[in-house]
């Protein structure tokens, strides 16, 4: 993310004495991208930031996953998982809904505080269907509602701590989550035809200093479990969140999906138009409550369509989902179309979408080149008619 912030106190020159009022040297620690090579950010420590007194093997939720066999469109019911957050957690809590060697996509109810976390697999992207609270990290922290998007760059320390029941759609991928490139001008601002701009991101809040001695801090990082995967916990001497100051182009940020300016026309504009991110080898879309298509005689529900690249998964959040009336989608539905079978509307929408102006509809797509296969999550809640659903 190429735009420059800064926060607390960090010395005029880099790589140069920055000293605490008692005389005591801070650490400075560069957190950077590709080898040096890409966006980063200092960071300056009062404590060590390697510095460990003990390590454990952290058993993660369960990561393994079945192929999508027989090939189907499945219907995934995210509310039948949780009874409650009691007792649950954003991080150790989330349970695994669909993943590929590319990405993970998990969800959780939450109201407890996470522990310490870092993903050192890669960047994560945390919708959140519901609930306040604060995410902190070794930045500062993001407060948190309902429609936010919180992009957590890999190897970020930070925690989540709920004010009430949490409702997380958690995308990891293994590699960076970035606004889309074509958005970007040649030196990372966001153009004018994008649909939202730096204004719309929120930063952290400046960093905050804590004086803990012997925390934990969970790392997921990659290993030979299933998924390429591996836990530990290494027990560091003084809390994480010991920095005094940070500048770079490198930090967890927040994006509401209320600021994404829908991008419309007199015809039906295709998926592209609603992308927010990208990953490497998925992106992540949202369609959000719009006007639609103004041609005297549109079709305002998609076409039917055959993604021969890629699977489809859609996170049904709000409002009416007009494509998918009598289907069984509603609030709190995934529906996943695999690439390699044709879909679009339920039949009978297309007619009843005739002339309609606006779609109060809020949902959260991600699209993966690579096949998907069902996590114990996503085998659990699959409603097992949707695939049927075209023919009635
Ligand atoms: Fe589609």
């Amino acid at each position: 993310m190429a735009h420059y912030r800064h926060a607390g106190s960090i010395p005029p020159k880099r790589h140069t004495q920055h000293r605490s009022p008692d005389g005591a040297l801070y650490r400075e620690e560069l957190m950077g991208e590709e080898g040096f090579s890409s966006d980063s950010s200092l960071l300056y420590h009062r404590g060590v930031p390697s510095a460990i007194v003990d390590a454990r093997t952290w058993e993660l939720p369960d990561q393994s996953t079945t192929p999508n066999q027989p090939l189907l469109a499945r219907h995934l019911k995210l509310h039948d998982l949780f009874a409650s957050g009691d007792g649950v957690d954003v991080v150790t809590g989330r349970r695994l809904l669909l993943a590929n060697a590319d990405v993970r996509i998990s969800y959780v109810v939450a109201s407890e505080t996470s522990p310490l976390y870092r993903n050192a697999t890669g960047d994560e992207c945390v919708f959140v269907e519901a609930g306040t609270g604060t995410l902190e990290t070794v930045f500062g922290h993001l407060p948190f509602g309902p429609g936010d998007y919180l992009v957590v760059p890999r190897a970020t320390t930070h925690r989540w701590v709920p004010d009430g029941p949490v409702r997380a759609y958690c995308i990891e991928a293994n590699s960076h989550i970035a606004p889309p490139r074509r958005y970007l001008s040649r030196y990372g601002q966001l153009l004018e035809h994008a649909p939202y701009c730096e204004r719309d991101l929120r930063g952290p809040t400046g960093p905050e200093v804590r004086d803990e001695t012997d925390v934990e801090v969970f790392i997921k990082h990659r290993g030979s479990g299933p998924g390429g995967l591996a836990g530990t916990v290494h027990v560091v001497p003084q809390h994480p969140f010991d920095v005094v100051g940070w500048d770079g182009c490198l930090y967890p940020y927040a994006f509401n999906v209320a600021d994404f300016e829908p991008i419309t026309g007199r015809v039906h504009q295709p998926p592209p138009v609603h992308q927010v991110f990208e990953g490497s080898n998925f992106v992540i879309c949202n369609f959000v409550p719009r006007k639609v298509d103004y041609h005297p005689l549109a079709v305002p529900v998609p076409y039917y369509h055959s993604n021969v690249d890629s699977d489809e998964v859609m996170f049904y959040v709000d409002g009416d989902y007009e494509a998918r009336k009598g289907s069984g989608i509603g609030k709190g539905s995934v529906s996943l179309h695999p690439g390699g079978h044709s879909h679009g509307p339920q039949p009978s929408s297309i007619e009843a979408s005739l002339g309609a102006e606006s779609f109060d509809e809020l949902a959260v797509m991600v699209d993966t080149f690579r096949p998907l296969e069902l996590g114990e999550a996503g085998t659990s809640c699959d409603d097992g008619a949707y695939a049927w659903s075209w023919n009635r």
